[in-house]
């Protein structure tokens, strides 16, 4: 009789409501336009820049060389009859979603304490999203976590979507095992189960050297902000970005790894530093770039968070200190306690992909 309401729970409660849904591996396709930036390759009619050149050529009014060798250097992908493509990056959109995601009200916190040396306080960090997927196995599991970055988007790793597939985005949570969470009398809102709309994987990520692992899952409709679930800020500005390489004391938080076991039941915390690549480069194989950033293990208790989890940092925004994330967690040993240094995605690098994503999907 238990097993049979278990089983009644999880089928009824999760799986016949979401339904996976298939990953976009390449939303869109990347390309190198006319003067060298990365840029997407789009319908010319979609490209305003190019468009504008080309709106101003008359007889007797042909285009500057350099805009001539532009647009010819900016021809990209398959030209199915009738269509021309073009390798573009609609900046103003991108400017825009960028602006949006710079005033958001986000990374608010309301203490930086962590219980213990480790697990964080009730709805502390509300951004923190746990992702479920069905693996191979029909089983399905929180296995990925990710943070959320504005009312419809949760950022979080590629490889989460290798060998598995995503059913639904948990938001609010705090501890795994129980239905309400309080702490003395104070209990948070119960979770949000999302569902999917859409899961753009970076085009360029790569299994095998672990390069570009981000991810963007689109939710099913916007979320409504509350105590337990707020977005975190991204490095939005070129001078948040810019500090990536200066910082120390970075947190680590998600229901990961700990010492003595696969996950915890609450989410935990922990202080990392930032390693440089040449010493982080010594302990793996793969090649470490530019757009991953090394952090150490910390100590003993908590190791790399989990898979597609946040790596923050807490600078002053406009006077208010706010979480801003940094890192995505891609990579690090399995050895809690070996000392070698965790991988995380630079979120900064994808600020103008996760805008563009966000912009035009
Ligand atoms: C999480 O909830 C379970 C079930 O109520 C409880 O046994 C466990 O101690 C809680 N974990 C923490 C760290 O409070
Ligand atoms: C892990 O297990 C060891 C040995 O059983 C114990 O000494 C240590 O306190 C445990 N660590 C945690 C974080 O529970
Ligand atoms: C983890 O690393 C420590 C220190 O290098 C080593 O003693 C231990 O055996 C390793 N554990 C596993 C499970 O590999």
């Amino acid at each position: 009789m238990f097993k049979l309401s278990v089983i009644f729970i999880l089928v009824f409660g999760s799986a016949i409501a979401f339904a996976p849904i298939d990953v976009e591996r390449n939303a869109d396709a990347l390309c190198i336009r006319g003067d060298s930036k990365p840029g997407y390759c789009v319908l010319l009619r979609q490209c305003s820049f190019i468009k504008n050149i080309l709106s101003e050529i008359r007889p007797g009014i042909p285009p500057t060389p350099t805009n001539k060798l532009y647009i010819q250097k900016s021809k990209c992908g398959s030209r199915p009859k009738n269509t021309r493509h073009v390798c573009c990056e609609e900046n103003e959109k991108i400017d825009q979603a960028i602006h949006d995601l710079s005033t958001e009200d986000c990374g608010r916190f309301e203490t930086d304490k962590i219980i213990g040396g480790k697990e964080i306080q009730l709805m502390s960090r509300p951004w923190m999203a746990l992702l479920n997927f069905r693996n191979t196995d029909g089983k399905n599991a929180f296995t990925c976590g990710g943070t959320l970055i504005n009312k419809r988007y949760v950022l979080t790793a590629a490889h989460c979507f290798t060998n598995q597939k995503l059913l639904y985005v948990r938001l609010g949570e705090h501890n795994i095992s129980q239905q309400i969470d309080c702490k003395g009398n104070r209990c948070a809102p119960s979770v949000e189960d999302m569902g999917i709309e859409r899961i753009f994987v970076h085009e360029k990520y790569s299994h095998e050297t672990g390069h570009n692992d981000i991810a963007l899952v689109k939710l099913s409709k916007d979320v409504e902000f509350r105590e337990s679930i707020m977005p975190i800020c991204l490095p939005t500005s070129e001078i948040l970005q810019q500090r990536v390489n200066t910082l120390q004391g970075f947190r680590v938080t998600g229901w990961g790894k700990t010492e003595n076991t696969s996950f915890s039941d609450v989410p935990m915390e922990a202080v990392v530093n930032r390693v440089d690549h040449s010493i982080c480069q010594q302990e793996y194989t793969k090649t470490i770039d530019s757009n991953q950033i090394c952090a150490s293990k910390s100590l003993k208790n908590f190791c790399n968070g989990d898979s597609g989890g946040p790596l923050s940092y807490i600078p002053y925004l406009n006077g208010h200190q706010r979480f801003v994330q940094y890192g995505v967690v891609s990579f690090g040993s399995e050895n809690c306690t070996d000392g070698y240094s965790g991988v995380y995605t630079n979120v900064g690098s994808y600020i103008r992909w996760i805008a563009y994503k966000i912009a035009t999907k």
